[in-house]
């Protein structure tokens, strides 16, 4: 809706609406049929460099389910090349020559997203023209640090201990790396919000490896720089997604973000008693929650849901992508489930407002 009107816009800026909205991370990708049939026939980059695969792919998920927003198709990596890394994807990212150096690091150009992205700006135009004026199109960028990890690891890694002891042995190189990654992000989130998304997300999937002083010392900066530039520049709300981040709530509250995105290891009751009622919460049913029965899987619903009431807003989302083996069946199941309880205890909460009146 024009004018961040959306429910999931609304409730991003700390509304409580008629109902919870909810998305998936991963809503786009391998669980669906329709998405594998398509990556038969087109390899993972081209389909991200092609405007109208990407539009259509980023659709799939909105066709099928009554999701209140959509996920842009790309991936973290995606703006990378144009700043000057090879990679390849098998599936996750794999970067051709990994920066080990100072002089590797000092090498990358700033990324100028009309130039070295145009096709991503024009399906975010796409998108939010075929999308109804009720849902919202999320666009999003790597955090800074998580995009550091791949770059220096190389590739996937359980400790990303190569990036980790690069930012221990060359602190120069890495924190201007990382500033490079977070002025470039800020760039490339206010271009695409400029091409038609709603809400910017920035997804900081390792940093739950960092402890809290390297965190402030060497992140939570850059990153707090390059929220505050994006807000001078263009009005959306900022999600924040710290994967693994539960030692780390102190710092990310300090962020600037309007919302926080939690994975499921964190009670959202405990964020809000850690961060204060004004919060407004992202998350976190446990991903491996849509494998269970019925009632279990009702249950869970219903946990996250009543978790997520003390704050000041909560969209509904799983606290991690969602698994390749996932049944589709179960993400319509969620939708309709999130919506309809949401609802009811919305209704409740307001019929006894006006009994105590
Ligand atoms: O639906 C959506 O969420 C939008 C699309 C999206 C992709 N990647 C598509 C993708 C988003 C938001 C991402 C972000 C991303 N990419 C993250 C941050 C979120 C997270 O999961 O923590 C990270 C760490 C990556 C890096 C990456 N890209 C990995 C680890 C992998 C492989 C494993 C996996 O989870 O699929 C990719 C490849 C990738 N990115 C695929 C998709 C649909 C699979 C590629 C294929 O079709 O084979």
């Amino acid at each position: 809706m024009p004018g961040g009107q959306t429910l999931f816009e609304r409730t991003c800026r700390g509304e409580r609406g008629e109902r919870v909205p909810v998305w998936v991370m991963r809503q786009a990708g391998r669980y669906l049929p329709e998405y594998r049939a398509l990556r038969k026939e087109v390899d993972f980059l081209t389909a991200t460099k092609t405007p109208e695969l990407a539009a259509k792919i980023t659709l799939q998920p909105m066709k099928r389910f009554e999701l209140d927003a959509a996920i842009f198709f790309a991936d973290i990596m995606t703006p990378l090349e144009g700043m000057g890394v090879s990679m390849d994807f098998a599936p996750g990212p794999v970067i051709e020559d990994p920066i080990r150096t100072p002089e590797q690091a000092a090498s990358l150009r700033p990324l100028d997203p009309e130039e070295h992205t145009p096709f991503v700006l024009e399906a975010l135009g796409i998108v939010r023209s075929e999308l109804s004026d009720e849902r919202a199109l999320i666009a999003f960028a790597g955090a800074p640090f998580t995009l550091f990890c791949y770059l220096v690891q190389g590739g996937g890694s359980k400790d990303f201990m190569e990036a980790r002891s690069f930012m221990q042995a060359e602190p120069a190189a890495a924190r201007g790396l990382l500033d490079l990654l977070g002025s470039s992000m800020e760039r490339y989130l206010v271009a695409q919000a400029r091409a038609g998304a709603d809400a910017l997300m920035l997804f900081d999937s390792w940093v739950g490896l960092l402890g809290p002083s390297t965190y402030r010392s060497m992140v939570l900066p850059v990153l707090q720089r390059a929220v505050a530039g994006v807000r001078e520049q263009v009005d959306r709300p900022i999600i924040y997604f710290a994967n693994g981040g539960v030692s780390l709530l102190d710092e990310v509250s300090q962020i600037g973000a309007d919302v926080l995105g939690v994975d499921w290891t964190l009670p959202l009751s405990r964020a809000v008693a850690a961060l204060g009622p004004d919060v407004v919460v992202q998350g976190n049913l446990d991903p491996a929650a849509l494998f269970a029965p019925d009632d279990e899987f009702d249950a869970a619903i219903r946990s996250v849901l009543e978790e997520g009431a003390g704050a000041a807003g909560h969209i509904f989302n799983l606290g991690h992508g969602i698994h390749r083996t996932t049944e589709p069946d179960r993400v319509g199941l969620l939708v309709d489930r999130v919506h309809e309880l949401s609802e009811q205890m919305h209704s409740v909460s307001n019929n006894s407002a006006e009994v105590s009146r």
